[in-house]
């Protein structure tokens, strides 16, 4: 069924659907300008195309990042989904639709094809019992659990919970899904996540636990509202929520058998396992192509806030514009694979490539054609070998950009535009235009100039799904009035490119960068950036702490505070001010050393409910050794300190926000 639907020009391209408990960074960039520059291509094709991004608003996540900030969940995402929107205009992103997991539309297509699942048998209800982790807040798979039973992220104990669960099964679709896949060879793509996948789901799916009792921040199930939707069946949704799935069912027969999900490599069997799945039960085909691309790391480390190395794409943008930036991202790596990005390496491809190659191929021509034509592009009278040579370069070009659009293979792509870009530039030297001129052999003259020309021509209209803008503006250059992208590629024809425009040179598209004047302000920047980052989880020690520097939401949850039971309080030898202290955090036992001894007696400590510093490093005091820190307030003074306790009888190792 794909193989003739993908024959009509009809193309539905999805970005994942973005949290909002973060700022935008690079990974959400390069998904999303991949996404655009695919369907500004197809719809240079003739494609009628629809192309979806958005947030993902719901969940525990979202929950508790709000919870942290003093904020709402709805207040949050009201002011991150902002952020993305911005992204996306200064990146040129064009998206015909952007979808929020809060919006109505949304919560009436989950509710409806929950009920639907339901219904038809294919949701029941359970008991969900598993390994729990308290401090984590999150149960963890059998699969990743060795005997000892600890917590794989933080290492304590896991606890068996049990919890009324809605399932779904789907079990009962994985057949079904294998032989769609076996029928369907780039239902997953590169070939390695296919192979990943296909051997998952051969050692067989388990029932999804789909529903919450814990979180209120969710869509309820319908008919159940003391359970919410789990936040990756909601967001799953989302694809066919925006494509008219439950409001219009005319948009969703035209678009939905055309559909390609582009994504990360880490959230694949979200999108390869469950959601096929989902849409099998559902009657629905699955996605005609789910593709993962790899991540990116920075100047060879993980990206991670608290390393500081976030690479931030409205900086990016402005410090190089937006065109270098989308270049470089689906330049430098093969889609599929993971990659390194480095502002030197940006810099680089803006000299070499754009600069240089794009660059000067325009330029020159330009130039030539002003100093001898008065810059009217002249006719060609007949094209000798190397025009025939070049206008197969043309048009095989143009074939090869196409396949290798059809794999998702950008780089490929703009690597087989450049071999055209540089083919012009040898084509100059190999004619010698200026020496044609100085000759008056016209004739000859007038034939490279116009299949120069035509080279640039064509060029634009390659280079702008990539980059908008500059094709604009070297379309501009080139005479033109009219829009480079609406003018297209389908029926793009090598001999229809005419004579008698008058070229407009202007300011030069791409300056070249000079890397010593570049590498000294890059080094001022980082230094400033290394001034500004905040003291990590310095904790104010009197009230002097109102003149301490602002730290930010970050370097607050650095901080593990949670609540425990004193369960004795005994004195250390010598000291007038230590007591060592025995406390039940509920998953283990601890010591820690407090100077307490001049406030409390022993009996008026035991029992109390506190709140600890979990993650302090260990210290030994007086050779006791401490394992964390309990929070009081007040100065001492006369006696005086307070304990901090939580006001509600929370469970013992309760986290504190
Ligand atoms: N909300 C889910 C997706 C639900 S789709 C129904 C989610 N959101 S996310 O905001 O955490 O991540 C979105 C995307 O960013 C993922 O595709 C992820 O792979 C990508 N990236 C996050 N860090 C990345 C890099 N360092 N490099 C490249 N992409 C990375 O997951």
């Amino acid at each position: 069924m794909n193989t003739a639907a993908t024959k009509e020009k009809v193309f539905y391209l999805t970005t994942p659907i973005y949290y909002v408990n973060d700022v935008p960074h690079i990974g959400h960039a390069y998904t999303t300008i991949a996404a655009d520059v695919m369907c500004r291509y197809k719809r240079m094709q003739g494609f009628d195309v629809f192309f979806l991004t958005g947030t993902d608003e719901h969940g525990q996540k979202i929950q508790q990042s709000a919870a942290a900030k003093g904020l709402t969940a709805q207040e949050l995402a009201d002011r991150t989904v902002l952020n993305f929107k911005d992204l996306w205009k200064a990146l040129n992103i064009a998206n015909d639709d952007f979808i929020r997991t809060t919006e109505e539309r949304h919560e009436k297509t989950v509710q409806a094809i929950f009920k639907k699942l339901l219904d038809q048998g294919d949701i029941y209800k359970g008991t969900y019992e598993g390994w729990y982790c308290v401090p984590c807040e999150t149960y963890v798979p059998e699969s990743s659990i060795g005997d000892e039973k600890i917590c794989p992220d933080c290492k304590r104990p896991l606890q068996v919970m049990q919890e009324e669960s809605y399932f779904f099964r789907a079990s009962k679709y994985t057949d079904r899904l294998l032989e769609y896949y076996e029928n369907n060879l780039k239902a997953i793509m590169p070939r390695a996540r296919y192979n990943e996948i296909v051997s998952f789901l051969r050692s067989g799916v388990h029932d999804q636990s789909i529903s919450r009792t814990t979180l209120t921040w969710g869509i309820p199930v319908p008919g159940d509202d003391r359970h919410v939707v789990y936040v990756w069946f909601d967001a799953l949704i989302n694809y066919a929520t925006a494509c008219g799935y439950i409001d219009d069912p005319e948009k969703f027969r035209k678009y939905w058998p055309h559909v390609h999900h582009l994504m990360g490599k880490d959230i694949i069997r979200f999108h390869c396992v469950i959601w096929p799945i989902m849409l099998l039960a559902l009657g629905v085909t699955p996605p005609v192509t789910v593709f993962a691309h790899g991540w990116w790391t920075v100047e060879g480390e993980k990206m991670s806030k608290s390393k500081g190395n976030v690479v931030d794409p409205f900086k990016m943008v402005e410090l190089y514009g937006r065109d270098p930036f989308r270049y470089f991202l689906l330049r430098e790596v093969p889609f599929g694979l993971d990659g390194d990005f480095s502002e030197a390496a940006l810099v680089g491809r803006i000299n070499s490539d754009l600069a240089n190659d794009l660059g000067n191929l325009l330029n020159r021509t330009l130039q030539m054609i002003e100093s001898y034509c008065g810059g009217v592009v002249p006719a060609a009278e007949r094209q000798g070998p190397l025009e025939e040579e070049i206008e197969k370069f043309a048009l095989a070009t143009l074939q090869d950009v196409d396949d290798r659009m059809a794999d998702f293979a950008y780089d490929e792509a703009l690597k087989t535009i450049w071999a055209f870009i540089r083919r012009g530039n040898k084509y100059i030297d190999e004619t010698m235009p200026w020496k044609l001129g100085k000759e008056g052999a016209s004739e000859d003259l007038n034939r490279a100039l116009n299949t120069l020309y035509r080279i640039l021509h064509l060029s634009a209209l390659l280079i702008a799904p990539f980059m908008p803008d500059t094709a604009v503006t070297f379309w501009h250059q080139l005479g033109y009035d009219d829009d480079p992208q609406a003018r297209g590629l389908a029926g793009f024809d090598w001999a229809a490119v005419t004579s008698g425009q008058k070229v407009r040179k202007g300011a030069v598209l791409f300056p070249r960068i000079d890397m010593a004047v570049w590498r000294k302000e890059k080094d001022a920047r980082d230094g400033a950036k290394k001034a500004q980052t905040p003291p990590v989880a310095s904790l104010p020690e009197d009230d002097d702490s109102k003149h301490e520097p602002l730290i930010d939401i970050d370097a607050f949850s650095t901080l593990e505070l949670r609540v425990a039971r004193i369960l004795g309080a005994s004195e250390i030898e010598g000291s007038k001010k230590l007591y060592k202290i025995a406390i039940d955090l509920g998953y283990e036992k601890r010591t820690i050393v407090s100077g307490l001894k001049e406030y409390r007696s022993p009996e008026e400590l035991v029992g109390k409910r506190i709140v600890v510093v979990t993650n302090l490093k260990p210290a030994i005091i007086r050779g006791v050794e401490s394992n964390g820190m309990l929070l009081t307030a007040g100065d001492g003074k006369e006696g005086r300190l307070a304990l901090l306790t939580p006001d509600e009888d929370v469970p013992l190792g309760s986290r504190v926000r």
